[in-house]
């Protein structure tokens, strides 16, 4: 019989294997350095948001005068997480949260989310939650570096090269749509397990274009998008966009 798990039950061991962490690192010197030119001289405070299973966060930690909160609401990823940050022998805050109820000791100098984690927030409703509280969190003038999928790469090669990477550590991954002219889809991932027979967990998204996420982040006078393009060159990842928001 077929058996469904909560997402990344499944996934977050794989998942790790499989991060391409260069991009991860370049994004992460580009917020570095762009918080440190805000803020010379001192340390800089910054949240990994759906940190997963660490990357961004240890990107974030080779850089001098710089601490961390990582938050996921996975207890899988966080796991792997907090063993990386043991290994590099660095302090991190890990809080096991959903990031649309944000809530830090203290408001932090910058923020980041990436691998379209924010897709996650598939509902507009929850995306402009999660804005509010990154609103309340962050320091005025601070900065939040995130990236989105472009909806086509969704169904196309680029996906299905992705599933060939899955396959080749056991699982599949199927995507299709729920809405499509929303954006809005959902992934399966699965493994056929001897002892279990199929086990699977479904991921929903939706792919918010750059207009819906402008929109979303000026509409209450919470954030400005400021240009990036330099980033978006260096990272070389075709089917991501970057982004960069400052709270206001
Ligand atoms: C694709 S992974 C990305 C991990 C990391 N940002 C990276 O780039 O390596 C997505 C992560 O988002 C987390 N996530 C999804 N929805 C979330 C939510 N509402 N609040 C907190 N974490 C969430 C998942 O648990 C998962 O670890």
């Amino acid at each position: 019989m077929a058996r469904q798990l909560d997402p990344y039950a499944l996934l977050a061991d794989v998942y790790d294997r499989l991060s391409r962490v260069e991009s991860k690192e370049i994004a992460a010197e580009y917020l570095v350095r762009r918080l440190k030119g805000l803020h010379p001289g001192r340390t800089i405070s910054v949240v990994d948001l759906a940190c997963g299973s660490g990357n961004v966060t240890t990107a974030l930690l080779r850089h001098e005068n710089v601490t961390v909160t990582a938050v996921d609401t996975s207890a899988s990823m966080l796991a792997i997480a907090e063993a990386k940050a043991q290994r590099l022998n660095q302090a991190v805050s890990f809080v096991h949260s959903d990031i649309r109820q944000l809530d830090l000791a203290t408001p932090h100098d910058g923020a980041v989310c990436l691998s379209f984690s924010l897709a996650y927030l598939a509902e507009k409703a929850d995306l402009l939650q999660f804005i509010r509280r990154l609103g309340a969190n962050i320091r005025r003038g601070g900065l939040f570096l995130f990236d989105m999928i472009d909806r086509s790469a969704l169904r196309s090669d680029w996906f299905d090269i992705e599933a060939k990477r899955w396959q080749s550590v056991g699982l599949s991954a199927r995507v299709e749509w729920t809405d499509r002219a929303a954006g809005a889809y959902r992934i399966e991932y699965s493994r056929d397990d001897l002892q279990h027979g199929r086990v699977f967990e479904h991921h929903h998204g939706r792919a918010y274009l750059e207009s819906e996420l402008v929109t979303a982040f000026t509409s209450e006078s919470y954030f400005t998008i400021v240009p990036l393009s330099a980033l978006a060159t260096s990272c070389a990842t075709p089917h991501l966009r970057y982004f960069l928001a400052q709270r206001t």
